[in-house]
């Protein structure tokens, strides 16, 4: 608690509340009893001036383009590190020791296998139904088949389900691929890595070996480093919300997937790819940026600006990189998507209207290239974020469940609707 205290006078009565200062970052005002004491709700839709909890999980500093995960900052994670050694640290805190690691791999890798009446729950679908909404389905179905690990109560069981969304999670978008493309589902493989058995999942047929290509395996666990949480985003408030109601933690997960859809969310890296492919060539760049610009057109530039960022998104730098690396590894020479992607960040980043709103690319504006260039179809890409971004979720979810404080989320309004009125008969309106 700071010493400090915030007032507010309003109705002509002057309010102290306490102030709370974080380890880094802004401090906070504790107005959780403003309601009482001035009959006044505080009105702030979006959230840009609440911060709705306290965590120790992920540090985004918008101004100066840091984010850290467990204060370790995340070129660092993404250079040195893999993506369950990550899922580790948000899970538990610390970087694991190489025996943690070793057990914590060996853990995952064994529940990466799904039920098997699961593969008959996606006959159900059409052969051309959206991949996430088959994982918004699945991922909620997951707790029709694991009733041992819905206790929330439970430390053991919310283990066993957070290890179990953890590993399942490529299983299921793998079969959401499969499913989309008319090939029979690829049981995992217990000898490869995380990400190399996902890759195996999605591309391996019965007819031959499929080899994993150790750049592209590296190149896509960089990525899902990138995406694992990312603070009290959407998506991420989403699983709180619905955590703090004491729904099982699959029914909190699929809540997440469900609204990293949107396009304004998750969803942006499919948006921002398609947003390349209509622009098409660099000439047509000025015309699609003027409309960008225009009030009165909704256009807005897919995989720019940020609610937080308002420097360089860190993530995008080495997504950036990345797709240099991937399609340079796939003999890939002048993809025109990636031309026309640098000269828009060149052109937006000289022009007024981003300058002064202070937008810049952010992690899903390179994503989609590199995703297509290792073959996934566009409509895979928010898919892939989701299974990153699953242990980020869970994490910030176990977090809440085991604060002794969490009660559950309930926001009031500013109503503005019809004062009480009497019922009129039928014939009387
Ligand atoms: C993710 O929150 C997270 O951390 C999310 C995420 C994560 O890891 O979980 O980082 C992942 O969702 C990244 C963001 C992906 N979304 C997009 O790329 C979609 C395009 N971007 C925007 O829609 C927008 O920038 C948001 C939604 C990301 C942020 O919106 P804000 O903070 O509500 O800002 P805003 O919409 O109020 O925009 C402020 C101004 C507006 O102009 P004015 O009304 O002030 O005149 O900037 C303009 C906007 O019109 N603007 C844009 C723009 N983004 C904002 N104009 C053109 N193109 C854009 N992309």
């Amino acid at each position: 608690m700071s010493s400090e205290t915030g007032t507010l006078t309003f109705g002509g009565k002057t309010t102290e509340f306490p102030v709370k200062q974080g380890t880094i970052g802004p401090a906070v005002m504790d107005i959780g009893k403003l309601y009482a004491s001035t009959g006044a709700f505080t009105y702030d839709p979006g959230f840009m001036s609440t911060a709705a909890c306290e965590s120790k999980i992920t540090y985004i500093d918008g101004d100066k383009g840091v984010l850290l995960y467990r204060g370790y900052p995340i070129d660092q994670l993404a250079e040195h590190g893999d993506f369950l050694e990550t899922c580790y640290l948000l899970l538990f805190g610390e970087l694991p020791t190489a025996a943690q690691k070793a057990d914590f791999d060996y853990r995952v890798t064994r529940h990466t296998m799904v039920h098997e009446q699961m593969a008959r729950f996606f006959q159900g679908f059409r052969r051309d139904a959206h991949p996430m909404s088959v994982m918004v389905a699945s991922v909620g179905a997951l707790s029709a088949f694991y009733h041992d690990s819905t206790d929330i109560s439970d430390p053991s069981q919310r283990l066993i389900a957070s290890m179990r969304m953890i590993a399942k999670l490529p299983t299921l978008a793998a079969m959401a691929y499969k499913y989309t493309i008319g090939q029979p589902f690829v049981y995992p493989k217990n000898d490869l890595d995380y990400t190399s058995n996902f890759l195996r999942m999605c591309y391996a047929v019965p007819c031959e070996d499929y080899k994993v290509n150790p750049v592209i395996s590296r190149a896509l666990d960089r990525i899902f480093i990138l995406h694992a949480d990312h603070e009290q985003n959407a998506s991420t408030s989403t699983v709180r919300l619905a955590g703090s109601s004491g729904a099982n933690p699959f029914a909190c997960i699929a809540a997440g997937v469900a609204c990293l859809w949107g396009p304004a969310h998750g969803g942006a890296n499919e948006a921002a790819l398609k947003m390349l492919e209509e622009i098409g060539t660099v000439d047509n760049i000025p015309a699609f940026v003027q409309r960008a610009k225009d009030k009165n057109d909704h256009t807005r530039l897919m995989g720019f600006g940020h609610r937080v960022y308002k420097n360089y998104d860190p993530r995008a730098r080495i997504m950036q990189r990345t797709c240099h690396e991937v399609l340079t590894e796939l003999g890939i020479k002048d993809d025109p998507l990636l031309d026309v992607a640098m000269e828009l960040e060149r052109i937006a980043l000289s022009d007024d209207y981003f300058i002064s709103k202070k937008l810049y690319p952010n992690v899903d504006f390179y994503s989609g290239i590199t995703l297509k260039a290792m073959g996934f179809p566009t409509s895979m890409f928010t898919v892939l974020f989701a299974v990153a971004r699953t242990v980020g979720w869970i994490a910030q979810w176990k977090e809440m469940i085991e604060d002794p404080g969490q009660k559950i989320g309930r926001p009031r309004q500013l109503y503005i609707g019809s004062p009480e009125r009497d019922y009129p008969p039928i014939g009387k309106r």
